[in-house]
């Protein structure tokens, strides 16, 4: 589970759209191009370099890779996990594993998305926060279990959701 993208600085956000994101790329592509199957490992290797898969990589990819843009942008758009634009500040995780679920996940889950206006793989208006799901984070026996900027919370109903918020 890789939670390193939770927030960038300004430098690597500006990378992102400078004339950097080029060189960047071209690194990534020369050292990952050799795998078997290698657009997967790329991406994931952009989004952990920036954050998100800026625009302008999309036909860097596609050239190193000999594939159209529409190949690489249909890769993208399928997995969720892969992100288009910056993530907030503050990288929310909701747990949606069985034990979760089992106490009360899906009404944290519903009630998370009310409260910040947005569904998982979104950022909120500020930019303060961004919300994903995620698979068991180990803490089955105090759900349901919340992962904020790497701090894990335990047994969290609305309420407690609303003070780790701050809303
Ligand atoms: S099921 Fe949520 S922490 Fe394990």
């Amino acid at each position: 589970m890789r939670m390193s993208r939770a927030s960038r600085g300004d430098a690597e956000a500006g990378l992102a759209e400078g004339p950097g994101l080029a060189e960047a790329v071209g690194e990534i592509l020369e050292r990952l191009r050799s795998l078997e199957g290698p657009l997967l490992p790329i991406l994931h290797a952009v989004q952990d370099r920036f954050g998100f898969i800026p625009a302008d990589s999309v036909p860097l990819i596609a050239k190193g890779l000999n594939l159209s843009r529409a190949e690489v942008h249909g890769v993208i758009s399928f997995y969720p996990l892969f992100r288009t634009g910056p993530p907030g500040k503050r990288t929310l995780y909701i747990c949606r594993a069985e034990a979760c679920q089992a106490m009360g996940g899906a009404v944290l889950e519903a009630h998370a998305k009310r409260a910040l206006g947005i569904d998982y793989g979104g950022t909120t208006a500020d930019g303060e926060f961004t919300l994903e799901p995620v698979f068991c984070l180990g803490n089955c026996a105090c759900s349901p279990s919340v992962l904020l900027n790497g701090r894990l919370h335990s047994r969290v109903d609305p309420k407690a959701f609303d003070e780790l918020i701050g809303r």
